[in-house]
């Protein structure tokens, strides 16, 4: 098939231009050919069309299905027709996805048409759900793209890199944009403090919330702690090396603090609120602290407010921000929460 060979930085403009001429073959896609491009052309354009650049034959590159599912068998594919899932979570190089009863006997041939569909992904598991105190995930493996059958993997999230283990620690992706806007709340706390501030995860997980908190311009301490004893080597490895980690239930480590701390994320999404209150000692007194954390609720708002409230009758709510992130359940919201605190000695 012709091809106009262009130089790569002129690939956009000439795509263009033959696309605006009529001469693009546009169900083909266009080659790499190191400094330079081949970009597919249709029977219409003619033959000495460019005297600029060369025409060249290769071999035309096919785009496969557009979306994973279209690599199922036809058969089985429409004989579940309204069962495949419509969304699935990417972990680094792992694939985890919820399968419906009426399909879960299908898994491996579920398995290999993700793989087939996202060359940069080596494991399709099923994921069974999120399980006890640690909040981990079963895990089932249901296909692999090669002998390497290791959870471990390396995620990117809003341009910092962390390492982790999906089946022996508690992480989703799903939250990724909410932990966006740690960095900006860290960075106006600590020019109204006018220093640089300490920031603590009680409940860090592998710790995505003080990873994408964190900038050496504004913080200067960090903790981390997670009940789960497999989060520990995945903190220090994702956390600075000045990071103090810990690995004890949050209430207690509260209670045996040696410093204190400016901002604290909570993230336990059901029992977030009613630990609360056994959460001050971490906080710094006589002066401006957040607590930033996520809440699960069926009752909405306002009765999020009143209950961090009461959390609070003896100090001082400066300001409290609560918005619904989405549903997490027919009946259930989950909600963010932003309180500024001022506790007094
Ligand atoms: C929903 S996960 C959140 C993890 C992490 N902050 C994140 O956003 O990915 C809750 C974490 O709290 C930990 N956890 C549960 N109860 C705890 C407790 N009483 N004290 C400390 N950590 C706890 C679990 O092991 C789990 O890693």
């Amino acid at each position: 098939m012709r091809h106009l060979s262009v130089p790569k930085k002129e690939t956009a403009y000439w795509r263009e231009e033959l696309s605006r001429l009529g001469f693009l073959e546009k169900s083909h896609g266009i080659h790499d050919l190191n400094q330079f491009r081949g970009i597919p052309l249709n029977d219409k354009c003619p033959s000495d069309f460019s005297t600029k650049y060369e025409i060249i034959h290769l071999e035309p590159i096919v785009s496969g299905p557009k979306k994973w599912i279209e690599r199922l068998p036809r058969e089985l594919y429409l004989l579940h027709k309204d069962d495949w899932p419509s969304s699935f979570d990417q972990i680094g190089e792992i694939i985890v996805i919820k399968l419906s009863d009426s399909i879960a006997n299908q898994a491996e041939t579920i398995g290999q048409a993700l793989l087939e569909h996202f060359p940069s992904i080596r494991l399709v598991c099923e994921d069974k759900g999120v399980k006890g105190d640690y909040r981990v995930r079963d895990l089932n493996v249901i296909a692999s793209r090669n002998s390497n059958l290791s959870f471990d993997t390396i995620v990117r999230e809003n341009g910092k890199m962390m390492q982790l283990d999906p089946s022996s620690v508690y992480y989703s992706p799903r939250l990724a944009t909410e932990r966006q806007k740690l960095s900006k709340l860290v960075k106006k706390l600590s020019k109204r403090l006018g220093k640089k501030i300490a920031i603590c995860d009680p409940y860090a997980g592998i710790g995505p919330n003080l990873v994408n908190a964190y900038d050496k311009m504004y913080v200067n301490q960090i903790l981390a702690n997670d009940l789960n004893p497999q989060a520990t080597p995945y903190l220090t490895l994702n956390l600075p090396e000045f990071s103090e980690i810990y690995c004890t239930d949050a209430r207690d480590l509260a209670t045996t603090l040696s410093k204190k701390y400016d901002i604290i994320f909570v993230n336990l999404p059901h029992d977030s609120i009613s630990h609360l209150s056994e959460l001050s000692p971490y906080l710094a007194y006589s002066q401006e602290t957040m607590i930033v954390g996520w809440a699960l609720s069926d009752t909405g708002v306002n009765d999020l407010i009143t209950q961090i409230n009461d959390q609070f009758s003896q100090d001082d709510i400066i300001d409290l921000r609560i918005d619904e992130i989405k549903s997490y359940s027919p009946s259930q919201s989950i909600y963010s929460f932003i309180i500024h605190l001022y506790l007094s000695p």
